[in-house]
């Protein structure tokens, strides 16, 4: 198994280019299914273990998946099968969105539920309530969604998502497309990644309007075209650069870059006294002497991302003063606390918010990856902390950021990833 071994204390300095987005690039890919003909190709596609398990599952579908040098050519034209196997589900919940293509292209999916994750149940019921409004019958079949449409093919309907979801609203903008008639949706997810989705479905022939707002109106049409798109830059790692860049009283530029895309995240690193300059695809960030405590809640989009806070949280183990990261998507994602606290940070949980005690001087330690984000934020501790920091089972980490350790020691983190003996290593309570 692979860790990161840091040797923290050096100001990250330099300019970086950003990755193309993961959770953009997986959408496109289960859209690339609705093209009856012909080869779709996604460029600026990261390098990841999530993009090699989505490849592998519409491979299984039936789909010609290549991948080389960032760039996606898919092509849907054989399907042969419209099943999503437990096995790969469960390695990644993303799969969940191959629901609606497959039954909006051939009126049927069988697709195993994807389980909860490590910080708590991630429930799926919004899919499924929008595949029912759709006019498909949905059952649970040993532990498989099994969904039928009536006379084979969906028909529009009002979709009111009674919680803002981007998971669900995704998916159901993919079955609405090929649906008979008319789709409204509404409360629908406006993030950065939908409003790609959308976009790329209307470079393959859907009639989509109201993209980038909370209702969507969509016609639905009879057929859809391969086509090419670039994908969007990935605003978390770029947030967990600029993170880096800030916890090390450092100075970096991030190119490659939509500033346009994070906004709320750049207001944040603002008001802990960094200097943030923009262009259209650039963020130059120059920290301050000192960072200053400051709150932030997690919530829809446009406001602060859930996939930020838990670097957030590392970053404010070093600000002036007491912050308050809240939660409010997913109340039990802070598995990365107690790995924070052992590298010596004073964080409190309250319900669904971390209590973060600024100032604490950070000490080298071993800790564990959890998941993705949890992963970011411990690197970033270890940057920030003296001695030696060893960030264990980074295969987490490898679901989300391509090549992290090798972005930061180009800006001069002091970062080598390493093989180790999982059975070899010390486990938690050992230390
Ligand atoms: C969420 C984030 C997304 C992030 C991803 C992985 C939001 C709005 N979404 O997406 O940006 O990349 O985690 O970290 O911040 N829900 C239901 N039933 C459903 C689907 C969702 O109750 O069928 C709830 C979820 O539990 C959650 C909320 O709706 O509280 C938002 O869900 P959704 O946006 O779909 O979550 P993810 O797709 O997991």
């Amino acid at each position: 198994m692979d860790k990161l071994v840091i040797h923290g204390g050096v100001p990250l300095r330099g300019s970086v280019a950003v990755s193309g987005s993961k959770n953009a690039a997986l959408p496109l890919m289960v859209a690339s299914l609705l093209a009856a003909s012909g080869k779709t190709i996604i460029t600026r596609v990261p390098d990841l273990r999530d993009i090699e398990t989505l490849s592998n599952l519409l491979r299984i579908i039936g789909a010609r998946v290549e991948f080389y040098d960032h760039t996606l050519a898919i092509s849907a034209s054989a399907i042969s099968h419209t099943e999503a196997p437990y096995e790969l589900v469960k390695k990644m919940r993303a799969s969940i969105y191959v629901l609606g293509p497959l039954l909006a292209r051939f009126g049927r999916a069988r697709v195993s539920l994807p389980g909860g994750c490590a910080w708590g149940p991630r429930p799926v019921d919004l899919h499924l309530e929008a595949m029912k409004k759709l006019g498909a019958s949905v059952e649970l079949d040993d532990g498989y969604i099994v969904a039928k449409a009536k006379r084979k093919r969906l028909t529009g309907a009002k979709i009111d998502f009674k919680i803002s979801s981007v998971g669900a609203t995704g998916n159901a903008l993919m079955a609405a497309v090929l649906a008979k008639g008319s789709s409204r949706m509404t409360n629908a997810a406006i993030e950065p990644e939908i409003t790609a989705l959308a976009k790329f479905l209307v470079k393959m022939g859907a009639k989509i309007s109201g993209i980038g707002t909370t209702t969507l109106e969509i016609e639905g049409v009879e057929e859809l075209y391969a086509t090419r798109d670039e994908n969007i830059c990935d605003r978390i790692e770029a947030g967990t650069l600029l993170a880096a860049a800030a916890i090390t009283k450092g100075h970096i530029t991030l190119t490659d870059a939509d500033p346009l895309q994070f906004k709320e995240v750049l207001k944040k690193f603002e008001l802990a006294g960094c200097k943030i300059k923009t262009t259209a695809s650039s963020v130059e960030l120059i920290s301050p002497a000192k960072l200053k405590a400051t709150n932030v809640e997690a919530k829809v989009y446009p406001k602060f991302p859930t996939d930020m806070q838990a670097q957030w949280s590392a970053l404010m183990t070093q600000a002036d003063g007491t912050s308050k990261i809240t939660d409010s998507i997913y109340a039990d994602r802070f598995k990365h606390v107690p790995e924070l606290n052992r590298l010596g940070a004073d964080i409190e949980l309250r319900q669904n918010s971390a209590i973060v005690r600024g100032k604490k001087k950070l000490q080298g330690a071993k800790v564990m990856s959890t998941d993705l984000r949890a992963s970011a934020s411990l690197i970033l501790a270890g940057l920030a902390a003296s001695g030696t920091t060893e960030v264990l089972r980074v295969y987490h980490l490898d679901r989300g950021y391509e090549k992290i350790e090798q972005k930061l020691a180009a800006l001069g983190a002091r970062i080598t990833r390493e093989k180790y003996d999982e059975f070899a290593a010390p486990k938690p309570d050992d230390d």
